[in-house]
């Protein structure tokens, strides 16, 4: 396996160009399985977990053509069968459940894995599915899934923490060929979600209400082929604007879209960053000189602060004037990255699902490793901005939903790089 190694210190300058949304292609690709015809999709991002969709959609027998950023997914699934080698490595593998279910009335799909950010159950997919009218079993660690008809029906699909982006995504993809009409309450209105939902109104699906809590999709008989470009992704965004951010630095995000991040920038700017949008994306920067303000930052469902943010905005605050809180109230548990950022020298409590931030002058380069995600960029951002080296290890999960990060990095000042471990 792969680490990074970062030498901290540089401020970084230049152009970053912003690749489509890992949340947005993966379920998207899955909605493909909903037609026999071709669909074509632009401006996928070229991950590890895009890679494990393509072989699940393999494993179900479709064709899939990969160059560079566009996906030909084309030909009748065959099979009904998601694997557990497969599905185990990543969450968003369940989103072949519905459509699957949808087209050839029965599936079979491992329990998901992903990344470590605490409990994460799929009750609320199985509430969706079973409320349109099919039978579901888990036996072996299968989820199995049989209907003779899905028909229409008034869904309320919220959890204890609000609503679900793939729950809903799994329902709405079903009920788009049941017969009748389906109301989904408390849907998620996340930008990936509406993107899907847009792609599913290219194929034919009649789908109102999409970026509300109330979503209504009328069944249709049959979908068709499409074309789509998918979104900028709004979480590497984020990451780079952070970038930025931490090391006083001055980037261009090209082909970013500010309207998916008001959360994320309204607190930014509250730091102290200045933010601009531009036709072709957005310019981010901070004066090295004056120093990040502290503030306070609840997690929530969309337009609230994303949790996939809130990693990586910890990494800043650890270096604000002042005591910061984070709640985080999507997964209460996800802070793998506290003891991390402890490691090198940050000043972090944690009660439940609150972290008291007191900032402090300096990071220290250091051995850490995360295994989430968010948490591992948190860390790189760190390194960025520490004291001298710092080595990231078990990159896995880093390539599973970050498109060349050291590259891109590397590109506008960083000293980072890539050995073997
Ligand atoms: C999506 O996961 C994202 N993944 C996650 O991104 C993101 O963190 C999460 O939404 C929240 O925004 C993809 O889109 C592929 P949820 P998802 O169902 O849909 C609870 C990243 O780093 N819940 O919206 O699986 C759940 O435990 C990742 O890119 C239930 O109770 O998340 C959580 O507390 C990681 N029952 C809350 O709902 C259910 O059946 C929201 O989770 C499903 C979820």
């Amino acid at each position: 396996m792969d680490k990074l190694v970062i030498e901290g210190g540089r401020r970084l300058k230049g152009v970053v160009n912003i690749s489509g949304a890992k949340n947005s292609a993966l379920p998207i690709m899955a909605a493909s399985l909903l037609t026999d015809d071709t669909c074509v999709i632009n401006n996928v991002p070229l991950l590890k977990d895009v890679d494990t969709m393509i072989k699940i959609l393999r494993a179900l027998e479709t064709k899939v053509e990969k160059k560079k950023g566009t996906l030909i997914i084309s030909g009748k699934c065959k099979k009904v069968k998601a694997p557990y080698d497969l599905v185990s490595t990543m969450r968003a593998s369940v989103c072949v459940l519905g459509p699957l279910l949808a087209k050839k009335k029965y599936a079979e799909v491992s329990f998901p894995g992903g990344c470590v950010i605490g409990p994460r159950p799929i009750d609320l997919h199985l509430k969706g599915l079973e409320r349109l009218g099919s039978e579901i079993k888990i036996k072996s660690g299968y989820i199995l899934a049989r209907t003779r008809k899905l028909k229409g029906a008034k869904i309320y699909l919220g959890g204890h923490f609000g609503s679900s982006v793939l729950a809903t995504a799994n329902t709405m993809m079903a009920a788009t060929l049941a017969e009748g009409t389906t109301i989904i309450e408390n849907a998620a209105c996340e930008p990936e979600t509406v993107d899907l939902a847009n792609f599913l109104i290219s194929m034919g699906a009649k789908i109102e209400g999409h970026s509300t809590p109330t979503m209504r999709i009328k069944g249709v008989k049959k979908l068709h082929g499409t074309r789509h470009a998918i979104v900028p992704d709004r979480v590497e965004t984020g990451t780079y604007m952070l970038a930025s951010a931490i090391t006083g630095g001055e980037l261009f995000l090209k082909n970013a879209k500010l309207a998916h991040l008001f959360a994320v920038v309204d607190k930014l700017r509250e730091c102290g960053v200045k933010i601009t949008e531009r036709e072709d994306g957005v310019a981010v920067k901070r004066n090295p000189k004056q120093a990040v303000k502290p503030t306070t930052i609840t997690t929530l469902p969309y337009p609230g602060f994303p949790t996939d943010m809130q990693a990586q905005m910890m990494s800043l605050l650890c270096l604000a004037d002042g005591i910061s809180v984070i709640t985080e109230k999507i997964y209460p548990e996800r802070f793998i990255h506290i003891s991390e950022l402890s490691r090198m020298g940050a000043h972090i409590l944690l009660e439940g699902p609150n972290a008291i931030i007191k900032g402090v002058k300096n990071l220290n380069g250091a051995d850490v490793m995360a295994s989430d995600l968010r948490a591992s960029a948190a860390l790189v951002l760190a390194g960025l901005v520490a004291k001298d080296k710092t080595e990231v290890h078990r990159i896995y999960h880093l390539d599973r939903g970050y498109e060349n990060l050291d590259k891109k990095l590397s590109r506008v000042g960083a000293r980072i790089w890539r050995e073997q471990e």
